[in-house]
């Protein structure tokens, strides 16, 4: 188990923690210097901390685990044996303003204390209006007031448990809850421990593609806001196809209502709806950030289209790709867009949702499994520069089935992956943005992939064991899904070429550039990074490489290290 760096405690929060219900809109007196903050390097977007880039290797606790801080204690120490360092959290509307403009920030607290104690960075999610599409967080004030706080209403006029966008007074008062949160965030979190902000949770109408209640129907039979037309009308290129088709099929118009403008098919309650959920989560973001500017995003329950799945079977208005556009101008304040991928295809998923959303926006998973997590997050930080990763339910990953039986922590594939991640983070950094990199995730048996970096062809497969098969056992073993590698490289120089990667994977090289036609391996060195510095272990030869035809990561008869350094050189 690693030794926990302990920090200061922190005995100003425990007093302000006293004052258990305190007023909302208290005075601030934090600083504001060096604040977590987002900056360019070259085509990447890289999250800085302490004023330094900082490479998200994060978990995200269950949605419930944050309100006990007793459950929380045996947790801390195993999230640090898996490397992480960030947490995921939940912020409840209910918990923080049980009574109408009095807080709680209690537990915010223990959180901030316990990252601290435990050298953790934290990223809150705010579950404010919405989780889930759902209306479940909000506190008891705003869900026994319909008439104050009215909801989405489906066809027959009937409220479901989702607060409508097209209120005023809903977004109103979850504003001024992210505002205190913001403002109390700022004054207690003197060492930035909370590096950015989740502002609400998967929103969207589910159920029906458009809220219709009185207030929606008036404003859907209205004109299209104008800024919205401006826009559409002067970034044609730019526009998700589906959108620009939309648009242009209903003739192109620079005025009109969203119907006339974008037609009658379900896809204009979507873009309808998403306009009304960005300026909503837009306005909650900028009230937040008017007290505290951190980092903020959006998550997204990613949906890719089907004809028999419509907006409605998921949630109708979330930034899904097909309204990128409009999220991107109805909410400025929102910083990132990200998708929660659980699907197995994970590299075509983040595709789909990139296509819409780079290079402007980093890639940032804000959920995914914690199994396939080990190897896809070599590929989302290899391929596309991702600015962090996150499994989801982290706090029981190895505890919890699948899993047999309680794993060490530190023994989990994605522990691994993230101890190998940690030593390369500077050089990961330093290499963002810059064309040097790249990711994949390889299946077994299935064709290698071709990936042109630098001056070579990396040719990159599923490494089998090459020994002899075993007989097949009577009767034969169900079938098991297909074995999956994930790798990342990166061009060191010339002729020199870093590889890391989780599972067994097999690379072969040939030239990219004129000159000699074959490549042939100088040498292979696997090794540590220690600080940011090359540590060499074994020089890797024979057998460990193929008879010096090729680069294998993990696995086999000989248990290849994970990093491993190759040099190459050319002859005819
Ligand atoms: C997606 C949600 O955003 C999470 O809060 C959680 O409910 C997971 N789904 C559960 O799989």
């Amino acid at each position: 188990m690693p030794v926990i760096q302990m920090r200061p405690f922190l005995g100003w929060i425990a007093i302000l923690s006293l004052a258990a219900l305190s007023a909302c809109s208290r005075s601030t007196t934090g600083t504001s210097t060096a604040i977590p903050h987002l900056r360019k390097q070259g085509t990447a977007t890289q999250l800085m901390v302490d004023g330094k880039p900082f490479l998200m290797l994060a978990g995200e606790l269950r949605n419930s685990s944050s309100s006990s801080s007793e459950f929380l204690k045996p947790i801390w120490t195993r999230l640090v044996a898996m490397h992480l360092n960030t947490v995921l959290s939940a912020v409840q509307w209910e918990t923080l303003e049980p009574k109408e403009g009095q807080c709680d920030f209690a537990f915010v607290d223990r959180q901030i204390q316990d990252a601290q104690t435990y050298n953790l960075r934290l990223v809150f999610l705010w579950f404010g209006s919405w989780k889930n599409g759902v209306s479940s967080y909000i506190p008891a004030w705003v869900k026994t007031n319909q008439e104050r706080f009215p909801r989405v209403q489906d066809k027959d006029g009937k409220g479901i448990e989702t607060l409508s966008t097209l209120s005023a007074a809903n977004r109103d008062a979850d504003a001024r809850a992210f505002a205190a949160l913001m403002r109390h965030i700022k004054e207690v979190d003197t060492y930035h421990r909370v590096v950015m902000m989740q502002v609400e949770n998967e929103v969207g109408v589910l159920g029906d593609s458009r809220d219709r209640c009185e207030a929606a129907n008036k404003a859907f039979a209205a004109p299209v806001p104008k800024e919205l037309l401006d826009y559409i009308g002067n970034n044609k290129d730019k526009l998700h196809p589906q959108l620009r088709t939309a648009w242009e099929a209903a003739g192109s118009k620079t005025s009109g209502t969203w119907e006339e403008v974008f037609g009658t098919a379900p896809y204009t309650d979507e873009i309808f709806m998403a306009w009304n959920y960005a300026s909503y989560v837009g306005r909650v973001a900028a009230a937040g950030k008017a007290e505290y500017p951190l980092p903020m995003y959006v998550n997204t329950w990613c949906s890719m289209p089907a004809p028999d799945r419509g907006p409605g079977t998921y949630p109708s208005g979330g930034p899904e790709p097909q309204v990128g556009n409009i999220w991107k101008v109805g909410a400025p304040a929102i910083d990132i867009r990200s998708p929660d991928l659980y699907s197995p295809n994970f590299p075509v998923w983040v595709n789909w949702y990139r296509e819409s959303y780079a290079p402007d926006d980093p890639l940032f998973i804000p959920e995914t499994d914690g199994t396939t997590g080990a190897y896809h997050v070599f590929y989302a930080l290899g391929q596309h520069d991702a600015m962090g990763f996150t499994p989801f339910a982290i706090d029981e990953l190895g505890l919890a089935p699948p899993s047999p039986s309680p794993t060490e922590p530190a023994d989990l594939p994605l522990a691994r992956s993230y101890a190998t991640l940690t030593q390369l983070a500077p050089v990961i950094l330093e290499n963002q943005g810059k064309g040097k990199m790249a990711g994949v995730v390889v299946v077994a048996d299935e064709p290698p992939q071709k990936i042109a970096l630098g001056d070579y062809v990396l040719e990159v497969s599923y490494a089998r064991n090459r020994r002899a098969p075993a007989p097949v056992p009577t009767p034969p073993p169900a079938p098991v899904p297909p074995a999956h590698s994930g790798a990342l490289f990166i061009s060191m120089g010339p002729d020199e070429y870093l590889a890391a990667g989780s599972g067994p994977v097999s690379v072969t090289f040939s030239p990219n550039t004129p000159g000699a036609p074959t490549a042939g391996i100088l040498s292979i060195d696997e090794g540590t990074y220690v600080d940011g510095r090359w540590v060499p272990g074994r020089r890797l030869n024979g057998d460990e490489n193929g008879q010096g035809k090729f680069l294998r990561l993990g696995g086999g008869t000989s248990r290849n290290g994970s990093i491993q350094r190759v040099k190459l050189y050319r002859y005819r």
